[in-house]
Parts: C-alpha cells; sequence; structure tokens
C-alpha cells in the first residue's frame, strides 16, 4: 500500500502503491531512456544517496539501482546485512529510522514482506521494494515498458506466466491488470499466486478490461498467447525445495514445442536469472521470441523514473 506520512513520503512495496502512476512511470522511464540513449545528461537527484539493503543476492536489481542512481547525479550504498548492525540483531525499525538520518531514499531486497512492511513503517524516507517474498514490483514496470516497447500497446496482449506462482507472477497480475492487459497464471496445482493478490487483480481487471486468469495446463493456456513469462521453479530462500519442486513442474518447461503453439509473433520474457534446460530451454531463451535481455536492460530506465518520481 501506499504509505503516506505527514512529509508525503511515498513508498513502494506493492505494484498497488504506484497503481494510479504505472502509465506516466512508464511514459516517463521511456524519456528517461530516450535521454540517456541521446547522451543527454538527466540529475534531479544530484547530492541525494540511496541505502541498498541486500538480504539475498542480486545482479541485476543492485546494479541497476546503483548505476541508476549514479545516471540521477546522486549516490547508492550496498548494505548487506552482514556488515551493518542489523546482522547482530538492532532491529528492522531502528535500522530504518537511523538510515532515514542519512539517506534520501531506502532499497531493499528482504525475505519477509513483513520486514519490508516494518522497515517502510519505520523510515522516514520513502521505500521501494527490491524483490521480497509476496512481490517484485521494480521487475513488472521494466516488463511493462519492454511490452510497451516490443508490442505499442497493452490492448489486445495476452500474457501467460508458465511456472510457479511466486513473487514475480503476484506482480505481473497485478501490473497486467493495472494497464488492462490479460494475464492467465498458468502452475502446477497447489503452486497458484498469492489468493488475496489475485482476487485484488481481477477485481481491478474488471475496472480496466483485463481477464484475469487461472490455469494448470501449460498447452492450453499457451494458445492465445502473445507474451510467455517464465521465472525460476525455486526462488530464493526455497532452495531446501529443490527436489520436489523439480518432480512437480515437471511439463511447465517453456520449450519450442509450448511456443509453437503461442501465437506467431508471440514474445518470451525471463526476470532472470535463468537455468537453462529446467525452466525455459536454452533454444527458447536465446532464440527469436526472447526479449530476456531487453527487460534486464529497462530495470534501469524503470527504475530511475521510480527513484525520481519518488525521490526528486
Ligand atoms: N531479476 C532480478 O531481480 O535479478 P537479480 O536477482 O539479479 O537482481
Ligand atoms: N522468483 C525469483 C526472482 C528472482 C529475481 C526469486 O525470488 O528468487
Amino acid at each position: 500500500m501506499v504509505l503516506t506520512s505527514d512529509n508525503m513520503k511515498m513508498d513502494v512495496i506493492s505494484v498497488l502503491d504506484i497503481q494510479d502512476r504505472v502509465k506516466e512511470l512508464l511514459r516517463i522511464a521511456g524519456e528517461i531512456k530516450k535521454k540517456y540513449k541521446n547522451g543527454e545528461p538527466f540529475t534531479p537527484l544530484e547530492g541525494k544517496s540511496l541505502g541498498m539493503i541486500f538480504e539475498k543476492p542480486s545482479t541485476r536489481t543492485r546494479i541497476s539501482f546503483e548505476v541508476g542512481m549514479t545516471q540521477l547525479g546522486g549516490h547508492a550504498l550496498y548494505l548487506s546485512p552482514k556488515d551493518l548492525q542489523l546482522g547482530r540483531g538492532e532491529t528492522i525499525a531502528d535500522t530504518a529510522k537511523v538510515l532515514s538520518r542519512y539517506v534520501d531514499g531506502i532499497m531493499y531486497r528482504a525475505f519477509k514482506n513483513e520486514m519490508m512492511v516494518e522497515l517502510a513503517e519505520n523510515a522516514t524516507v520513502p521505500v521501494i521494494n527490491g524483490l521480497d517474498d509476496v512481490e517484485h514490483p521494480c521487475q513488472i514496470m521494466a516488463d511493462l515498458l519492454t511490452i510497451r516497447e516490443k508490442k505499442g500497446t497493452f490492448d489486445d496482449q495476452h500474457l501467460v506466466y508458465v511456472g510457479d506462482g511466486n513473487n514475480v507472477c503476484n506482480s505481473l497480475l497485478l501490473g497486467g491488470a493495472v494497464v488492462g492487459m490479460d494475464v492467465t497464471a498458468c502452475t502446477p496445482k497447489g503452486y497458484e499466486p498469492h489468493e488475496g493478490i489475485f482476487d485484488k487483480a481481477r477485481q481491478i481487471g474488471r475496472e480496466t478490461g483485463a481477464d484475469i486468469s487461472l490455469s494448470s495446463s501449460p498447452e492450453d493456456a499457451v494458445k492465445d498467447a502473445t507474451i510467455i513469462y517464465t521465472d525460476v521453479w525455486i526462488s530464493m530462500g526455497e532452495e531446501e525445495e529443490k527436489e520436489r519442486r523439480m518432480k512437480d513442474f515437471k511439463g511447465f518447461e517453456v520449450n519450442d514445442k509450448l511456443v509453437s503453439l503461442a501465437t506467431d509473433q508471440v514474445i518470451v520474457m525471463h526476470c532472470l536469472p535463468a537455468h537453462r534446460g529446467v525452466e525455459i530451454s536454452a533454444s527458447v531463451m536465446d532464440g527469436p521470441h526472447s526479449v530476456v535481455f531487453n527487460q534486464a536492460e529497462n530495470r534501469l530506465h524503470a527504475q530511475k523514473a521510480i527513484m525520481a518520481e519518488v525521490m526528486g
């Protein structure tokens, strides 16, 4: 939810927090990207600092936020919990209060959404979710930017997510619903997305004209797909479930056969990191339908728009 306090700070914990701003933020991200490509400086965050707490590893999120802050004229600090006093028992609330006295925004990659919310409630500066166990809103903003670039519109698009009903899937349902794009979450039974988020996405979809649905058959689900999306079967923190998940997700690989069942112009998306031969075949990942590296690139531009919005 948008946490708006006396100082009007705006947190981005869920796609819902920026629900009314998604389309405008995508427009701004497009402008920022154009400026960057033309070599025009855009430095609205001069003199500002972003603290980045990572409880889990990251390639894209860390680098795109850090580089993004530099490009916006500011500075980012990488903060590992094992180096912070957080790792020795200082509370997340105290950490939030202290960081707020130094930095102008906090990006947090957390194991638990409850910790994300607690940090946001105690910080007096904006908090941006860099992934938790429930959502990955910044990823979805980059994905929507990529879809808009590749398809020109969200109308008449049908995104079929094939895989685990995880954080990325949850945020995609909300993001798709907000922009009026049909989204089907196709997961094995028992791995459906968050029930409350699915219901909320359906409710938003009824207003925006997006059909939000569930499936457990990849072959049926992708039949009119214009976009196929997948993510890892084992998210960070679920490593001990590997054996069971590898069995349960059999038949959910996004491979040439599955892609051939979708529309001719289908694009294939993955938030990365990917495991070729597990959730996606090498031929699809590296094939002509794949836009996965465009998505990765767009993390930079989408997040610059978010940071300029909430910290500017
Ligand atoms: N997609 C994504 O968030 O990647 P990282 O885990 O590398 O940040
Ligand atoms: N669902 C994955 C996304 C990684 C970017 C995870 O949480 O590990």
